[in-house]
């Protein structure tokens, strides 16, 4: 069976669009229940694509699978334009060259930092020497070379752990939340470190993360998963501000929601009105927007600022409460219309007194209009 991708990776012209790690159609159930319902991405050399989503929702499986440690019910997964699972056939794990660097990660307690880095290596002594000091030197940990790993803190074995999936320079790196147990002044430089040794190698990178900012940071290409499936995929700038649904907006960040209902493509709300075409009349909606678009203005004798074409028409609140978070400040408003509250900030500092009455007004260019779903 020659395939589409197959005689394209054996083309010139068009080998360099072959993906280094395709999935197709993944498919994995416990007890009935679908776990990974449905899974396809692809990722091309040298790409991080991030695989973000809330606990349970199938992610360590999905890795499991690629990396040949759990079997699928259906689907198919290609290396480099070649299968190597389906349901029939199957490379093992063990030649896959797939690099791990698991959650439950664990060191060889008998083997040295050197072993332990070393244990994937192929090749002559001083050849596997020098490979494990370029790769301890990158995750500083050198003077621990001739250590064990109990005489190293949690973090300090899990960047050695992270030496050892690098080593061998694996095709394809499967991370599942690789760097979860580091503070954060370490995280932040592990991380820039792990992924400019993962681009060097041209290694296809697929990093399983519940955190958004970290998805955000790392991935060339985010790939929102919920309930098994994947909601969304692209760029991080995309999937953020053009998300699918109030929950990939709330994956993200705070967000504020009203409620509406839509006649003649509108929807009426306290702040003027909402754009929703398409959507038929009677239809209930969300519209959903993040603190930082709302607009804060000070009360004169009662009157707020006038409504305007990007901004519509301000609402009254009350503070409620103001917390300064270090690069900006947060700020809760109880409004007039439905004591309903709402969240704000603002950069730097701003506290104003609880009570005291403000008026909001939201930008429409940073608004998403969703139909209600319960
Ligand atoms: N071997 C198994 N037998 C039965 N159920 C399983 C098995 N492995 C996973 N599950 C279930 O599949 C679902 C997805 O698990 P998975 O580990 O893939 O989630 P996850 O997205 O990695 O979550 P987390 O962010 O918490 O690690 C969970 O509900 C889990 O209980
Ligand atoms: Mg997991």
């Amino acid at each position: 069976m020659q395939t589409e991708t197959q005689r394209s990776s054996s083309g010139n012209t068009l080998a360099s669009r072959v993906p280094r790690l395709e999935i197709r159609h993944l498919v994995r159930q416990f007890d009935g229940r679908p776990v990974v319902d449905d899974v396809s991405l692809s990722i091309m050399p040298g790409q991080v694509t991030c695989l973000l989503g809330p606990s349970g929702c199938g992610k360590s499986t999905t890795l499991r699978m690629i990396a040949g440690v759990e079997m699928q019910d259906s689907g198919e997964i290609w290396v480099d334009g070649k299968l190597i699972c389906d349901t029939v056939f199957r490379v093992p794990p063990e030649r896959r060259q797939i690099g791990l660097m698991f959650q439950d990660f664990a060191l060889f307690p008998h083997l040295s930092v050197a072993g332990n880095v070393a244990y994937g290596l192929r090749g002559g002594k001083d050849e596997k020497r020098a490979r494990v000091v370029e790769l301890l030197e990158r995750v500083d940990l050198l003077q621990f070379i001739d250590g064990y790993p109990h005489q190293l803190s949690g973090g300090e074995q899990q960047r050695v752990a992270l030496a050892r999936a690098l080593a061998p320079r694996p095709r394809i790196m499967l991370m599942d939340e690789p760097f979860s147990g580091l503070d954060n002044r370490l995280r932040d430089g592990i991380r820039d470190e792990t992924l400019g040794l993962l681009k060097e190698e041209d290694t296809a990178v697929l990093l399983v993360t519940h955190e958004p900012e970290e998805a955000m940071r790392m991935a060339d290409e985010i790939a929102l998963m919920r309930d098994g499936r994947i909601v969304q995929q692209g760029a991080p700038y995309n999937v953020y501000t053009r998300p699918v649904d109030r929950a990939a907006v709330s994956f993200f960040s705070d967000a504020n929601v009203l409620n509406a209902q839509v006649n003649g493509a509108l929807a009426q709300t306290p702040f003027g009105q909402f754009l929703a075409p398409g959507v038929p009349d009677g239809t209930n909606v969300d519209i959903v927007f993040r603190p930082q678009h709302v607009k804060i203005d000070f009360d004169r004798a009662g009157v707020g600022p006038l409504p305007t074409p990007t901004d519509g028409v301000a609402a009254r609140g009350t503070v409620v409460r103001a917390r300064f978070m270090g690069h900006e400040s947060l700020v809760e408003f109880r409004m007039d219309f439905d004591d309903k509250i709402l969240k704000v900030t603002v950069p730097n500092v701003f506290l104003p007194a609880e009570g005291r009455v403000m008026w909001l007004t939201i930008r429409r260019d940073r608004c998403f209009v969703f139909p209600t779903s319960r």
